[in-house]
């Protein structure tokens, strides 16, 4: 595939980056109405990986927070992901917090970004999710909490988009760990984490019954976390019996950026400087779960080196958003690659 990503780059990086952000899926949408944007489908047609349950085409997906509305999966999956995953979505519409909450920082090939879960509520997502016909590729949805929903109904939100999602989705993510909402991270721990899991699972067990369906529930789990921490969520999430960790969101460290123009803007940090810290949490993730729950590996994925080594850590997945912005949609090709080779 012609590189044109890297000629076109500089241009878009002298816009606003929101701007890009909804030019480019815009112009996205229209391509992919003449066919599919990546042949790399047809290049790994045995790419298959089998997790929680599900049979995703290849292992590279496009992480949460790209398309929070499910506004642009056509266009997204013909750039050859595996698999897709649409939000975080609330149960109620948000603005988000106020612009300017996302920024390029060049210079370590990173983004700050605080959006704060600015979204057209559940309703909207399940309108777009009605009008799929059918599909090549696994989708999942990333649930979050409003944020005026108080700290002690958070589990409502959850349960909520849970029901609504329930036969239009292959899987669900349980974010708690985006550092946009005020209070969402403490949901990461203890009896809060144990009091939120009981109650989605046993909603599920209710929904299995009613759709005949068993959705798989991943768990998004942010990388600012202690080994006492992790060791604490790993024999919940044990316990529990969940389909998936997602590891990891963005950082709250930005000790490798701050001298750099925007390092200090308040947000989640993500991508290159990202990428050893998430491949280190997967790693102490793995040797606390082993087999018994697959990881799906996100965070600084800029290359087939940067993937290998999320897998070579024991992520069975991996996802993709900052590296897609740096590096253009030639990536996902690349990751394919990584893991059809790996295997
Ligand atoms: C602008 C932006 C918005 C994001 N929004 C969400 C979100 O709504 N939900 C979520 O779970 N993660 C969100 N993320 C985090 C990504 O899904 C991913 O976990 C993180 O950026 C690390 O991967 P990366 O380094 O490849 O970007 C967002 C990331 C960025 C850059």
């Amino acid at each position: 595939m012609i590189d044109w990503y890297r000629w076109l780059r500089p241009w878009l990086f002298r816009l606003d980056p929101e701007t890009v952000h909804h030019l480019t899926l815009n112009a996205l949408d229209w391509a992919a109405k003449l066919g599919p944007l990546n042949p790399v489908r047809q290049t790994f047609p045995s790419a298959e990986v089998k997790v929680m349950g599900l049979s995703f085409p290849n292992c590279a997906g496009l992480a949460a927070g790209l398309d929070k509305n499910g506004d642009h999966i056509k266009g997204l999956a013909s750039l050859g992901f595996g698999f897709i995953e649409v939000g975080t979505v609330t149960p109620r519409p948000q603005p988000g917090n106020p612009p300017p909450r996302l920024f390029r920082i060049p210079q370590a090939q990173a983004l700050i970004n605080r959006m704060g879960f600015n979204n057209q509520g559940i309703d909207h997502l399940v309108a777009n999710l009605r009008q799929l016909d059918q599909r090549d590729f696994i989708l999942g949805v990333n649930l979050g909490k409003n944020k005026d929903t108080a700290q002690e109904k958070a589990a409502e939100d959850y349960l909520l988009g849970l029901e609504k999602v329930y036969n239009l989705a292959d899987y669900v993510t349980i974010n708690i760990s985006s550092p946009n909402t005020p209070g969402l991270r403490d949901l990461q721990h203890g009896e809060a984490l144990d009091n939120l899991l009981a109650q989605l699972l046993q909603r599920r067990q209710q929904l299995t019954k009613h759709w005949g369906k068993r959705l798989p529930i991943a768990v998004k789990i942010a990388p600012d976390l202690t080994e006492a921490e992790l060791a604490q969520q790993a024999a919940i999430f044990l316990h529990h019996g969940i389909d998936a960790v997602i590891a990891t969101n963005t950082t709250l460290d930005h000790s490798s950026v701050e001298s750099l123009p925007h390092g200090q803007e308040p947000g989640g940090l993500s991508g290159q400087p990202l990428s050893q810290k998430s491949t280190e949490i997967i790693h102490q993730l793995y040797s606390l779960l082993g087999e018994k729950i697959p990881i799906i590996g996100c965070g600084g994925i800029f290359s087939t080196k940067d993937a290998t080594a999320k897998f070579e850590a024991g992520a069975k997945l991996v996802q993709l958003y900052t590296g897609l912005i740096y590096r253009g949609p030639g990536l996902v090709g690349e990751v394919i690659k990584a893991c059809a080779t790996l295997k």
